[in-house]
């Protein structure tokens, strides 16, 4: 897919370039703002290109199928604290995950049939990275250590959303039910706890759960070990192997607007490989970082097509060139490595190769595959269907120096009251006006949506009261974002609008823009589904 080719900011040029090897390898310096956490020293910190590439092998996740039936137990998935290796020559890393290894386990769920699971907290009472108290939720008045799993892309009723207050403490557990009335989708679970998440997330706590369904099994993709989930992050690491969140040199104010790690990730070890056989295999791409956009790609000699995106299939393939995943995205994707039988081939982001799959020799017995050229239909919802439109600023507070102290959503904090009340079942088109510099993935709980458009308007004049003036044709939504979606990317300068049905469940929700910086501090604000 095409980038959106908008203005980028100069720090996602900057996450850009270090994913390229474009920073100096010796000193990479830090963004301005930002500094290294007391005990660490910038000669601490790891530099993971100077590390072997593909010398460890790709991890897989334990693949989890819930019990059903009425009286079926609910899974059990446990928080804990583990060491493991993130690359061959780097000491083991502190982190926390939902299980055993870096890898939390695939939930493989069922369309339509409920899913019960309890997730347990056994995690330590201290957190090992930088708490921020003065962020809201997060002050020295409730316990340092608390967790709340929310299922992203998930519709589920208020209670088992994992709603950010719903934490809970080391020692305790909470069962959440799944109705699982949605179709086939790569769903994600993470951390939600108010004020706490980016820190959670960034430990380690998040995972993958993939929705079947009849359509989609009738399309007879790639399946069993021809279907790779893969989890993409970025990570800072200090020389000794453990995992570095830098801080903005302010100690009561901890905070970063953006993190941007120096290694790259996929499935909880630094750009690994995997070895494959000479046919088509599907991806299950997932973007678990706090901040960083991947712009992935693959070599020259091998074909791939999206097949769907964060809540399910698109109406028909899209040849992949670049694609573009913002924080929380999805992307099914065929991959065709059938014409690079005996040779490795690279998954790249930006310039830099992030993965490599080590292609078998050709082999008679490796069945052919046709990529279909229909998926699954995607009826557009007609902007006539709205009964209501809301508009949503997103906005950046400076202080005097230019840095970036607080965003916010109609200029509204998290706490003050809810503004957006959709009724159960009505339909509604949101455009996010963006008034800062930067791309923001918005995402809205338990719902999907559609992306009608965006359009490039006069920012100075909005600002300054001269009302809206567009100043181009709207651009339509890129080929790949023409399916169904949860989380939206919206570029600076532009409105952008999506339309939504809120079924489902009466109840409160939450939207936010899935830069995780950005969400704490205080780019997250309720909606109430009113029945
Ligand atoms: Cu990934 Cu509030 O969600
Ligand atoms: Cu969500
Ligand atoms: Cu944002």
């Amino acid at each position: 897919m095409k980038p959106i080719t908008l203005p980028r900011t100069r720090r996602q040029f900057l996450m850009q370039a270090s994913a390229a090897g474009v920073t100096a390898l010796a000193q990479r310096s830090l963004p301005a703002q930002m500094t290294m956490p007391k005990a660490a020293k910038p000669e601490d910190m790891l530099h993971s290109l100077q590390l072997p590439p593909f010398v460890d092998e790709l991890p897989l996740p334990e693949r989890l199928i819930p019990p059903h039936g009425a009286h079926a137990k609910p899974l059990r998935i446990t928080m804990r604290e583990i060491h493991a290796k993130v690359h061959r020559d780097v000491p083991p890393t502190r982190m926390w995950s939902y299980g055993s290894t870096p890898l939390a386990p695939l939930i493989e769920a069922r369309s339509g049939e409920a899913t019960q699971v309890e997730w347990i907290n056994e995690l330590p009472t201290k957190h090992f990275l930088p708490v921020d108290y003065s962020l809201h939720g997060c002050g020295h008045d409730v316990p340092e250590v608390r967790a709340c799993v929310h299922l992203h892309g998930g519709r589920q009723p208020s209670a088992d959303d994992g709603y950010p207050d719903d934490w809970f403490v080391p020692g305790k557990s909470r069962v959440c039910h799944y109705p699982l009335q949605q179709e086939a989708a790569t769903l994600w679970y993470h951390d939600h706890a108010m004020g706490l998440n980016r820190l959670n997330i960034y430990a380690g706590l998040a995972g993958m759960c993939l929705v079947r369904d009849d359509a989609e099994e009738a399309l007879q993709l790639p399946s069993g070990k021809y279907e790779l989930p893969l989890t993409f992050y970025d990570r800072n690491f200090t020389n000794d192997g453990q995992l570095l969140y830098l801080v903005s040199g302010d100690p009561d104010h901890p905070w970063v607007p953006e993190f941007d790690g120096d290694a790259i990730l996929i499935n909880g070890k630094i750009r690994p490989f995997v070895q494959v056989e000479p046919r088509v295999y599907r991806l299950r791409m997932l973007n678990a970082a706090n901040s960083r956009f991947f712009a992935l790609s693959f070599a020259d000699g091998v074909t791939a097509h999206q097949i769907g995106s964060d809540q399910g299939l698109l109406a028909a393939p899209v040849p992949m060139h670049q694609l573009n995943l913002a924080p929380a995205e999805r992307a099914d994707v065929l991959v065709d490595f059938s014409q690079a039988a005996g040779k490795t081939v690279h998954l790249k982001n930006a310039a830099l190769e992030v993965l490599e799959f080590r292609v078998a020799a050709a082999n008679a017995s490796v069945r052919s595959f046709a990529v279909p050229t229909a998926l699954r239909p995607v009826e557009r919802m007609p902007e006539s269907e709205a009964t209501t439109t809301r508009t949503i600023t997103l906005n950046e507070y400076l202080d005097k120096i230019g840095n970036s102290m607080l965003m916010l959503l109609n200029r509204k904090y998290w706490h003050e009251p809810v503004t957006e009340t959709p009724k159960l079942n009505a339909t509604e088109i949101w455009e996010f006006v963006n008034l800062t510099e930067d791309t923001h993935p918005m995402h809205l709980h338990m719902v999907r949506f559609q992306v009608i458009d965006r359009r490039l308007f006069d920012v100075f004049a909005y600002r300054n009261n001269k009302g809206l003036r567009y100043l181009r044709e709207p651009l339509q939504p890129e080929p790949n974002e023409m399916g169904w979606k949860d989380v939206v990317q919206c570029p600076p300068g532009l409105i952008t609008r999506i339309i939504v049905k809120f079924d489902g469940y009466a109840g409160k929700y939450l939207y936010h823009c899935h830069i995780l910086e950005h969400e704490s501090n205080d780019m997250m604000r309720p909606f109430e589904v009113v029945a």
